[in-house]
C-alpha cells in the first residue's frame, strides 16, 4: 500500500488533515521541521523531524515510505512578517515547493495537493472572489503561494503528477475531540486572538479599522471551521486517485462575517463582554474578502459539515481553554 506524505503535518492545519486521513485508516508519514509544528499534534504515523528544503531527506522520505501522494502544508503564513522579511517566505513557501516539486518528480509522485491561500487575490474588486477572479496578491505571502501554484501548473502539464491546490479563507476552530487545535502562542488570527482574551492571555482585543466601507465598518471574512478545510483535502485525494485533472479550487463557505460580528460571536460563546479597543486599519488588509464557493462543492463533491460561526468559536474556545 502506497502512503501519503503529509509536510507540516505538526502544524495546524496539517495535524487535522493527518488526523482525518489517519482515521480513515490511510498510510501516513509527516515531515515537519518543528519550527512552528508540535511533535504531540503528529497522531497518526511516523514523524520525520526535517526540512521541506532538504532534497536528500525528502527523497529519501519518498522513497522509504513509497509514497504516492503529497499533501503540502509546510510554509509560513504571517502576512506582515512576509512584508518584513520576503526572503524568508520566498525561501520557505516558494523555494522549497520547487525542491518538493522535483523530488516528487524524481520519485513518480503521482498526486499533489498543496495549500493555497485567498491572498492570492489581494483586493478584489467585489469583495467576493471566485477562482477566475484576477490574482494580484497584494503581499509577498500571497505572491510565494502564487508562484507556487504557477510551478505546479507547469510541471502537472510537463510531467504525469495531477494536482488540486486549494485556496483556503479564514481558517479557525479546532478538532471536536479535542485532542489537537492552533496552538501558536503569537498567532495573529482574530478569533485565536479572541479566544486567548477570553481566557486572560491578553488583556484586550484590537479591531483594526472601523472605517471600511462595509456594514458595520469592520473587515469581513469567510470563516471556515478546520474540520471542513481538512475534509476537503480527503476529497481532493480521492478526487485525484479518481484521475480528476489539475485543479485549482477555493475552499470557505461563501459567507462573511465582520470583525464586529466576530467579536460578538466570541462574547455570547464565552458568556461574557470582550475588551475591546479600536485602532486604525492593519497595513495590506482588504476591506472584505469572501469565496464564490460553488466550485469545490461541484469538482470534488465537497460537503461542509460545520458552517456555523457559534459552532467555530466554540471549538477554538474550548481548545484555548485546554492549551491554558
Ligand atoms: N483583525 C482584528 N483584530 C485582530 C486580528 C484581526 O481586527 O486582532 C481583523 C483583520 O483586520 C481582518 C480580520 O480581523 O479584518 C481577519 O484577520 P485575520 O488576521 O484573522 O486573518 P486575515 O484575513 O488577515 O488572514 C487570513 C489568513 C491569511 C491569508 C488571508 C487572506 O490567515 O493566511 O486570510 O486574505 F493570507
Amino acid at each position: 500500500m502506497s502512503s501519503i506524505l503529509v509536510t507540516g503535518g505538526a502544524g495546524y492545519i496539517g495535524s487535522h488533515v493527518a488526523r482525518q486521513l489517519g482515521e480513515r485508516g490511510e498510510r501516513i508519514v509527516t515531515l515537519d521541521n518543528l519550527s512552528t509544528g508540535f511533535r504531540a499534534a503528529v497522531l497518526h504515523g511516523d514523524l520525520v523531524v526535517g526540512d521541506t528544503g532538504d532534497a536528500a531527506t525528502v527523497a529519501q522520505v519518498l522513497r522509504d515510505y513509497g509514497v504516492d501522494t503529497v499533501m503540502h502544508f509546510a510554509a509560513h503564513i504571517i502576512v506582515p512578517e512576509s512584508v518584513a522579511d520576503p526572503l524568508k517566505y520566498y525561501r520557505n513557501n516558494t523555494a522549497n515547493t520547487r525542491t518538493m516539486l522535483q523530488c516528487c518528480v524524481e520519485a513518480g509522485v503521482r498526486h499533489f495537493v498543496f495549500s493555497s491561500t485567498a491572498a492570492v487575490y489581494g483586493i478584489p474588486a467585489s469583495g467576493v472572489a471566485s477562482e477566475d477572479t484576477p490574482t494580484e496578491p497584494i503581499n509577498p505571502y500571497g505572491r510565494s503561494k502564487l508562484m507556487s501554484e504557477w510551478m505546479l501548473g507547469d510541471v502537472a502539464a510537463a510531467t504525469p503528477l495531477r494536482y488540486v491546490a486549494l485556496r483556503y479563507f479564514n481558517v479557525a476552530g479546532a478538532d471536536p475531540g479535542g485532542r489537537i487545535g492552533q496552538s501558536t502562542p503569537e498567532a495573529t488570527h482574530l478569533i485565536k486572538v479572541a479566544c486567548q482574551h477570553v481566557i486572560g492571555k491578553r488583556d484586550h482585543v484590537s479591531i483594526f479599522g472601523t472605517d471600511y466601507d462595509t456594514p458595520d465598518g469592520t473587515g469581513v471574512r469567510d470563516y471556515i471551521h478546520v474540520e471542513d478545510l481538512a475534509a476537503a483535502h480527503l476529497n481532493a485525494l480521492d478526487y485525484l486517485r479518481a484521475g480528476g485533472a489539475p485543479v485549482t479550487l477555493n475552499c470557505g463557505y461563501g459567507q462573511g462575517f465582520s470583525v464586529r460580528e466576530v467579536l460578538d460571536c466570541v462574547a455570547s460563546v464565552a458568556g461574557r463582554p470582550l475588551v475591546i479597543r479600536t485602532e486604525p486599519r492593519r497595513a495590506g488588509d482588504p476591506p472584505m474578502l469572501v469565496a464564490r464557493a460553488e466550485r469545490i462543492a461541484k469538482v470534488l463533491g465537497w460537503v461542509p459539515r460545520h458552517q456555523d460561526l457559534r459552532g467555530i468559536v466554540a471549538s477554538a474556545l474550548a481548545w484555548e481553554r485546554q492549551l491554558g
